[in-house]
């Protein structure tokens, strides 16, 4: 039976760091960390993602503001607003919150956001800096993956890691992110062939579809260490992942439960980089 991957105890230690970070910058350089979180529209989920963030924010001292904006907020506005938060130095860290209402181009609005201050690490700059393994913010819920598996004590090294998923968010970075750390990566996505063929080669497995239970536990190779990502409601059961939790679970030697894996480890990495970005600046060391 595997061991449960604790994201709730493990995002509490992050957080505790940040916040002896944050009180330190206080007492020693006068210097309070500034996140800026935008949500344009009424989206439920993401207005509780961004109520969520801006809670963990005030709990650890970081100075957080929300600009709330309508849903037929133009993307001219948008771009008008993120230009003032970019030339305003108590604002370390800007968050557009995803996804954007469809007659906003995300992209225009990702790349529109000073890169020194994307603590989301979605800009083409901080993308491009993790392809080419240079320093750069790492976004924020593949930097909490890394972080889980660190937490089991395994070496990446050398291992098959098998990412289901493509996303720019999850998927495509999380893969660098364990390429780089030396395992051999594998990323699948819907048009992939014979998929369970692939995942039985996982001694690392990342679930990131976003499709309930759709990896199946007899799927899974003994001892694999398994990161559920997802985060489904379905009727009647609540919350479920991409992973068939219970079968996984007679197979993994680690995985993550769904909720209290992946979910709290995003926040707790953003603040994280919220307050590497108040340091840089400071430090006038720029992106
Ligand atoms: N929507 C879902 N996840 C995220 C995230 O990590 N950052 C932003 N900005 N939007 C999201």
């Amino acid at each position: 039976m595997a061991e449960i991957i604790d994201g709730k105890a493990v995002a509490r230690e992050v957080r505790e760091a940040v916040k002896n970070e944050v009180e330190k910058l206080g007492r020693e350089r006068g210097l309070v960390p500034g996140l800026s979180v935008v949500l344009v529209g009424e989206d439920p989920a993401s207005q509780v993602y961004v109520r969520n963030k801006g809670k963990a924010c005030e709990k650890t001292g970081i100075r957080s503001v929300q600009h709330t904006l309508p849903e037929d907020t133009t993307q001219e506005r948008l771009l008008g607003l993120i230009e003032e938060l970019n030339n305003d130095p108590s604002v370390h860290g800007i968050l557009v919150q995803l996804p954007l209402p469809p007659h906003i181009d995300e992209h225009s609005v990702i790349e529109a956001i000073s890169p020194e201050k994307d603590v989301d690490g979605f800009h083409p700059f901080n993308v491009g800096r993790l392809v080419v393994g240079r320093p750069a913010f790492r976004p924020c819920t593949p930097a909490g993956i890394m972080r889980l598996l660190d937490s089991t004590g395994i070496d990446l090294t050398g291992k098959e890691a098998v990412v289901v998923g493509r996303s720019n968010i999850v998927g495509k970075p999380v893969a660098f992110m364990l390429l780089e750390r030396n395992s051999t990566v594998t990323i699948c996505h819907s048009r992939t062939e014979d998929l369970p063929e692939k995942i039985a080669r996982a001694d690392v497995l990342i679930g990131a579809v976003g499709r309930p239970e759709m990896i199946k536990g007899e799927w899974i190779k003994p001892g694999a260490v398994v990161v559920d990502v997802g985060i489904n409601r379905v009727p009647e059961r609540g919350l479920v992942g991409d992973v068939e939790f219970e079968s996984a679970a007679r197979r993994a030697s680690w995985i993550t439960p769904v909720p209290g894996g992946v979910g709290p480890m995003t926040i707790a990495m953003l603040l994280r980089n919220t307050v590497e970005a108040a340091k840089r600046a400071a430090d006038g060391s720029g992106a």
